[in-house]
């Protein structure tokens, strides 16, 4: 047994997904025949060693032609057990690729999904979760992912096969392409390969392959062979090579495998391909110089960016800053309620005013509320006032970067008012730029209102690298190479073009245009492209000529012949989706209908269209379809807000639980919170004599309390420690009449006045209209009680002879959302969640557990690094959970001092 690897299959598999991401997942499920109860699926024992289901080949198949890139995950298990079980499958997928197809094979049978119009799924799904037998399948995932899964009833013995496929076109960013997949199979696979075969026709100018989890042991696997026009990619270790170490069962795949190349820019004019019916153009010429460019820099400062965010905010000015070239010209406006200038007017970037500017950025402090609309006035004004002095180049390119972290609540705050202002004052002649900063922005606001204007809008996630994020996000920006470049095409020739005007032609980036062609066997076809570039006037033209795909690359049967087709759908598509954000109500409906049609008719899973996979029937009966849905921008923010907990996501047990927070009480007792959306965990220990009793959980709306009493150990351990535990619990829900007392020995229910006793020696389930009791042999207790309050009492059996230590009992709230704002107590009160920022780690007093400050209910307090136990998969070892440790009994964490929860009675409320 090796503790090391436990603690990395939690990280990835269902508690923290956001801390790890996720990822391809086959597990298992050991629940009771039943099998439909979340609560005993989370209590199974995780561990490799005897798995039933065995995952015996893991597939990840890649194939791209010009970019478009079409992915085929197979992944196969087996149900060695003698019983039924559950099997999952999860991948994670880019944001910005859409699923094709999904399929299964059990037991020889196939079956397959549909995509359906969004509309038509929810009916069936709604049909589906009033009956309580379906799932919502995709949530969000981390940054750039978003996750599917699915599972299974699989009988004895028997086989699953599941297959994904996704599409998307790799986008051109700082000079190069990357194909992202992400592998954690959590367990040793038989069969292990990443395969990815590349296409392009300009030739490969370089291409690395490497995984975040690949040790230097490791390296030789992944092989490459680049020749010319194409790339063979592939990945495939061995059982052993698998093996966290020799004979063990801990395996070291588990991370993301990065793809990334770029191909030769021989032609000016780019690339342009005529195959089947369709073209397309791949624009980014080499070797220009930059266009001077207009920036002013519109930097919130209000008191929601205070601490680490204005600190990043800072560095990351800084350092873009150092990066303006000479002719550039530059502004920086700083707004809260109210908006202030560096300087009035724009100034070029020489080294002096530069160096000036840095120490201006240095000076910022916060306050104040947002008002973005007059702080984005004042940056437009200083760039038409620019130009019409004639301060800047007469080619140059005009941008505003506005960076914000809160909604505008100052000033004019109505949003559709703030975006016709700003479209109105940017009249096409500069492009804006938005980062949101954070969860707390409107991010559609900021999204909608950069393509307003020509410009685009990006997220940047909290946390230690969002300096860097900042930055990268202004260096894909940074160099303008040509302004107003119109790409034309013979108008006779062509029909359903793609957008062929583009503002700006960014250092790094590149422009693609698809069509259909009218005919298909096409002689000469002229292509211009017209832009402005530093000096002169950038024209270029080109000919080109359809190609025989078969004739031409007779060989290359990977190479899929009708990708120029549903890379022009794609791109459509994403264009058409973009255009219903942005357009009039005409435009939007004529938008939105185009859309759905070609998402139906390619079978993308868009915002508009929804997956339906008809699951099989068990032997339990027929289980409901499951809907695979896109996320819209909007619910990847609800649910990095809320966890993934958004409504039309939240559908079965096992979805909802496994990026819940998390409560806990246990051990020597630690408290833990874990909280998914911030992406971490606090602990805290709460010591005091035993026998006292805490109160954990009471929400007086809905009638319900834990209470517990703890227990000390037999007699002092020589080192004089009086560890204390919890050994009773009382469980009271009052609008039910049920009360629970549960100890070492036994659970006693009352209801009613009528009582039962149930031993921990046996399992048992008692079943009523509103609550539920299951009982695991020696092991767990999960309380359900109507409403979907879940909580689960677990038993540490500790040797009989044991000198010092007894059995005792930990606690685990697994499903709290019901419960009422006001709920409160030592657990309770974190619930609806806590705010808290951590910075200035150091090193604390033993060498490997630093410390920090944390800013938490508006204090300051000195935390530790450290980790806790949580047991619910592994009731014996527990798996470790980092997290802040709050020192002095949660002092400063909890609301009062922890005597406050300090109670008369094991049912008692005072
Ligand atoms: C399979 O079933 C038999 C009896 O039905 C039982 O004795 C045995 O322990 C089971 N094996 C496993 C691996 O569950
Ligand atoms: C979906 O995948 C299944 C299994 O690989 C395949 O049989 C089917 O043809 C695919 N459907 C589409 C539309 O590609
Ligand atoms: C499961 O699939 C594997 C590989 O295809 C095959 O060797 C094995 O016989 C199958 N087992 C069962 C029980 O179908
Ligand atoms: C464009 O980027 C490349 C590296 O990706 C760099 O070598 C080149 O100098 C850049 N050109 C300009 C004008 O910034
Ligand atoms: C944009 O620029 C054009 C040409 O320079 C000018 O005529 C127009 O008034 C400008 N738009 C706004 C809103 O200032
Ligand atoms: C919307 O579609 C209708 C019917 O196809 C067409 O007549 C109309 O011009 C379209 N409107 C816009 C704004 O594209
Ligand atoms: C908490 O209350 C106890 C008893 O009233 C007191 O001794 C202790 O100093 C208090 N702790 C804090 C941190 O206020």
């Amino acid at each position: 047994m090796s503790g090391v690897w436990t603690v990395l299959l939690l990280w990835g598999c269902v508690f923290l997904p956001a801390l790890s991401h996720g990822a391809l997942v086959i597990s298992q499920d050991a629940s009771t025949p039943q099998g439909s109860d979340g609560a005993t699926r989370l209590l199974k024992k995780r561990s490799t060693e005897n798995a039933e289901v065995e995952m015996y080949s893991v597939k990840v198949n890649c194939k791209v032609a010009s970019r478009f890139a079409h992915t085929v995950i197979t992944s196969s298990a087996l149900n060695k057990a003698n019983s039924s079980q559950e099997v999952f499958f999860e991948v994670d997928l880019p944001k910005t690729a859409f699923i094709t197809n999904f399929s299964m094979e059990i037991e020889g049978q196939m079956y397959t999904s549909e995509v359906k119009e969004k509309e038509k799924a929810k009916k069936q799904y709604e049909k589906a979760v009033s009956t309580g037998r379906t799932a919502g399948l995709v949530k969000a995932s981390g940054r750039k992912m978003e996750r599917f899964s699915v599972s299974v009833n699989i009988a004895a013995n028997s086989n699953v096969t599941f297959i994904l496929t996704y599409e998307e076109l790799l986008q051109r960013k700082l000079g190069q392409y990357e194909i992202m997949t992400r592998v954690k199979p959590k367990q040793l696979v038989q069969h292990f390969e990443i395969v990815a075969d590349i296409y392009e026709p300009q030739g490969i100018a370089f291409l690395e392959a490497y995984g975040t989890f690949i040790s230097n042991e490791l390296i030789p696997l992944v092989e490459k062979t680049v020749t010319d026009k194409k790339a063979h990619i592939s990945f495939c270790p061995t059982l052993d090579q698998q093996r966290k170490c020799p004979g063990c069962d801990g395996t070291l795949i588990d991370g993301d495998f990065f793809i990334k190349y770029d191909v030769n820019r021989a032609e000016t004019i780019g690339d342009i391909q005529i195959v089947n019916g369709y073209f397309v153009h791949f624009f980014a010429p080499p070797d220009l110089p930059q266009v001077p460019k207009n920036v002013v820099f519109v930097i919130d400062r209000s008191g929601s960016m205070s601490g680490i965010k204005l600190k990043q905010t800072k560095e990351a000015i800084l350092t873009i800053l150092n990066d303006l070239a000479e002719d550039d010209n530059f502004g920086i406006v700083l707004f809260d309620s109210h908006i202030s200038t560096w300087k009035e007017s724009l100034t070029k970037a020489t080294k002096e005013i530069v160096s000036e500017a840095q120490k201006f950025i240095q000076g910022i402090t916060d306050l104040g509320t947002t008002n973005i609309n007059d702080a984005v006035m004042k940056a437009v004004d200083m760039i038409m006032k620019g130009i019409r002095d004639k301060k800047v180049p007469e080619r140059s390119v005009s941008m505003v970067i506005l960076l914000t972290d809160g909604m505008p609540n100052s000033g004019e705050s109505s949003v559709p008012q703030i975006q016709e202002n700003v479209r109105d004052a940017m009249g096409g002649n500069m492009s804006l730029f938005c980062l949101g900063f954070g969860n707390d922005v409107d991010y559609s606001f900021l999204d909608v209102m950069s393509r307003q204007n020509q410009g685009l809008a990006r997220k940047i996630y909290e946390g230690s690298d969002a300096t860097v994020q900042l930055q990268g996000f202004y260096e894909e920006v940074a160099s303008p190479l040509l302004s107003e470049v119109d790409l034309r095409y013979p108008d006779n020739l062509v029909n359903s073009l793609t957008t062929s005007h583009y503002k700006q032609l960014f250092n790094g980036s590149e422009i693609v245009v698809a069509g259909r062609l009218t005919d298909n066997n096409l002689d000469n076809f002229l292509v211009e492209v017209f832009a402005q570039g530093f000096e002169d006037d950038f024209i270029v033209k080109g000919q080109a000529s359809a190609q025989e795909w078969d004739i031409l690359y007779p060989e290359q049967e990977y190479i899929f012949g009708d990708y120029t087709e549903r890379l022009w759908a794609y791109l459509t598509i994403q264009q058409l989706l973009s255009k219903r954000e942005t357009g009039t109500a005409e435009e939007k409906g004529n938008a939105t209908a185009l859309a759905l049609e070609m998402s139906l008719q390619y079978s993308f899973v868009t915002s508009l269209t929804s997956m339906v996979v008809t699951k099989p029937e068990t032997d339990e009966g027929p289980e409901g379809p499951l809907i695979a849905d896109k996320l819209t921008e909007d619910e990847r923010q609800k649910a990095h807000r809320f966890g993934n907990n958004v409504p039309q996501l939240m559908s079965n047990t096992w979805t909802h639980s496994s990026i819940s927070p998390t409560y806990f009480v246990d051990g020597d007792p630690h408290f833990m919170i874990e909280l998914p959306e911030q992406e971490d965990a606090l602990c805290f220990n709460i010591d005091d004599k035993p026998g006292t009793i805490f109160n954990l959980v009471r929400d007086q709306l809905t009638g319900i309390l834990v209470n517990g009493q703890t227990i000390g150990d037999k007699k002092v351990a020589p080192d004089g420690k009086v560890n204390t535990y919890f050994g009773r619990f009382g469980i009271v829900h009052q609008g039910l009449g049920v009360r629970l007392e549960v100890t070492t020995r036994d659970i006693t229910v009352s209801q009613d006045g009528k009582q039962a006793k149930l031993f921990w020696s046996d399992s048992a389930s008692l079943k009523g209209t509103n609550m539920d009791l299951q009982v695991t042999k020696d092991r767990s207790l999960t309380v359900t009680l109507r409403d979907s309050v879940r909580f689960v009492v677990i038993l540490h059996k500790v040797w009989k002879q044991h000198p010092y230590h007894q059995d005792y009992l930990g606690f685990y709230t697994l499903d709290s959302h019901l419960l009422s704002p006001s709920v409160h107590g030592l657990l309770g009160q974190f619930y609806h969640g806590v705010q808290f920022e951590v910075r200035d780690m150091h090193p604390g007093k033993v060498s490997e557990k630093p410390d920090a400050t944390m800013l938490v209910k508006g204090q300051e307090l000195t935390v530790t690094r450290g980790w806790q136990r949580d047991f619910r998969w592994d009731v014996k070892n527990g798996e470790n959970i980092p997290c802040w440790f709050i020192h002095s009994n949660g002092n400063g964490l909890i609301d009062g001092n922890h005597t406050d929860y300090i109670m008369s009675g094991l049912f008692k409320t005072v």
